[in-house]
């Protein structure tokens, strides 16, 4: 076990654990948008935490706890740089339709910490709705690759792709094909990890509630999260990194 001290508190946990695992386990949420449950990604940056002796701030997601470790994750200069951080990333997100803005963790972190959009925008028409079961919403993407790592290193599926460089980086799909007409298997692995709404059910709305259970389909017992509208359920996804199915369906 390692000691560790966060915001205050001290904390016993295992070793070899990140900064966001171990204040996860302790139910302290630090805000992040790229983590994926055993992979490196670390593309966001707004995990950015303080370490006592350290003059610079650490990503947490990706800075391996260690004995008698000082963490500040809500101090000035980390909260400053959040604030920074999505003041840019709100620059040029675009708005969502209707009630699909409260699936956009984005748009849940500024206003959190009092971040107006740049702007009022309309929803934008040239989102690719090629596909029946999925929309793409390039004006809210940040780029952040967790898709790519659902398709391509979860789901085995490579259908998802990073495109061009810097500022001119884009996710594409086959190389540039609409996604309804790419090798696209409707899996929807990249619609549960996409933090932002980007990637998203074409019929997707908020429910009143969700319930995680067990599917009894089939021997293997897949964890599955059920959102609950009015007594019906309105959407199914698997959970990051839980049950024997890792977040997979
Ligand atoms: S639905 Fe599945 S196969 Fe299609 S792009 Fe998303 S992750 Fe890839
Ligand atoms: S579509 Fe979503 S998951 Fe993929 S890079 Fe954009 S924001 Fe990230
Ligand atoms: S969550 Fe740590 S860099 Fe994105």
């Amino acid at each position: 076990m390692i000691n560790i001290v966060i915001n205050g508190t001290g904390i016993s946990t295992d070793e070899g654990q990140t900064i966001l695992d171990a204040a996860k386990s302790a139910d302290m949420e630090i805000p992040a948008l790229c983590h994926y449950e055993n992979h490196e990604n670390g593309t966001c940056r707004l995990c950015m935490v303080q370490v006592k002796g350290n003059p610079r701030l650490v990503p947490s997601c990706s800075t391996q706890i260690s004995e008698g470790m000082e963490i500040l994750t809500e101090s000035e200069k980390p909260r400053e740089y959040r604030k920074s951080l999505l003041t840019m990333l709100m620059q040029d997100h675009g708005s969502h339709e209707g009630e699909k803005e409260e699936k956009c963790s984005l748009h849940g972190y500024a206003e959190e910490y009092g971040i107006e959009p740049a702007a009022v925008r309309a929803v934008n028409s040239s989102a690719d709705r090629t596909h029946p079961g999925i929309e793409f919403d390039a004006s809210l993407c940040i780029k952040c690759g967790k898709c790519v790592i659902a398709c391509n290193d979860e789901q085995g599926n490579d259908v998802i792709g990073f495109r061009s460089r810097g500022q001119d980086l884009y996710i594409a799909f086959d190389s540039d094909r609409m996604l309804g007409e790419s090798s696209c298997k409707s899996c929807g692995a990249c619609v549960d990890v996409c933090p932002t709404g980007a990637l998203i059910e074409k019929d997707w709305v908020s429910a009143d509630r969700s319930v995680v259970s067990m599917c009894p389909y089939c021997a293997v017992g897949c964890t599955i999260e059920y959102g609950v509208r009015s007594e019906k359920i309105v959407w199914a996804r698997g959970i990051e990194g839980q049950g024997v199915n890792e977040g997979k369906l």
